[in-house]
């Protein structure tokens, strides 16, 4: 039996910090769970002052202390299309959400906050962008506990 892909879009605000981030881990767990071939994976942002650039340093060193290389990710801004072509829609924190609810079209049900959608908590993953290297650190252990409950959940549904 060929079980469907799920398609997963992680969006922050500027698509350098955290949403490369997710995007990469959680490519990394759904590997480690046997689940890379059910789940596609992509990361954009709300905002485009980025656009063509790699991740932030500090998100590509703290990945590969890790052991993921997240460099080769280019950011994107998100499009409309991606409103329809990914199943799930998954941002950061809540002024992600807002920035999504106000740019997609009327009927859209896939958007959700990471961490409430992943773990039922009520939680977002703040900013690192203008903080030290401990907020970055802090920003990966988030992601990845956030990861490994979601990949669960798919595996499971
Ligand atoms: P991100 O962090 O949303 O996690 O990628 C930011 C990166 C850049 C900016 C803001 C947040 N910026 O204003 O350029």
């Amino acid at each position: 039996m060929v079980l469907p892909a799920t398609s997963i879009l992680f969006v922050c605000l500027g698509n350098i910090c955290r949403s490369p981030l997710a995007e990469g881990i959680f490519r990394q767990v759904a590997i480690e769970h046997g689940m890379a071939d059910r789940i596609h994976t992509d990361s954009a942002g709300t905002g485009g002052w980025h656009v063509g650039s790699p991740p932030d340093s500090r998100s590509v060193e703290v990945a590969a202390r890790y052991g993921i290389d997240i460099s080769g990710q280019r950011c994107r801004k998100i499009r409309q299309e991606d409103f329809d072509s990914f199943d799930l829609i998954l941002g950061m924190d809540r002024s992600n959400i807002d920035n999504l609810n106000a740019i997609a079209p009327r009927d859209t049900r896939n958007i959700n906050l990471f961490l409430n959608y992943a773990q039922g908590v009520s939680v977002e993953v703040p900013d690192p962008y203008y903080g030290g290297p401990d907020g970055f650190d802090s920003v990966y252990h988030m992601i990845r506990d956030g990861s490994e409950a979601l990949v669960s959940k798919l595996k499971s549904s």
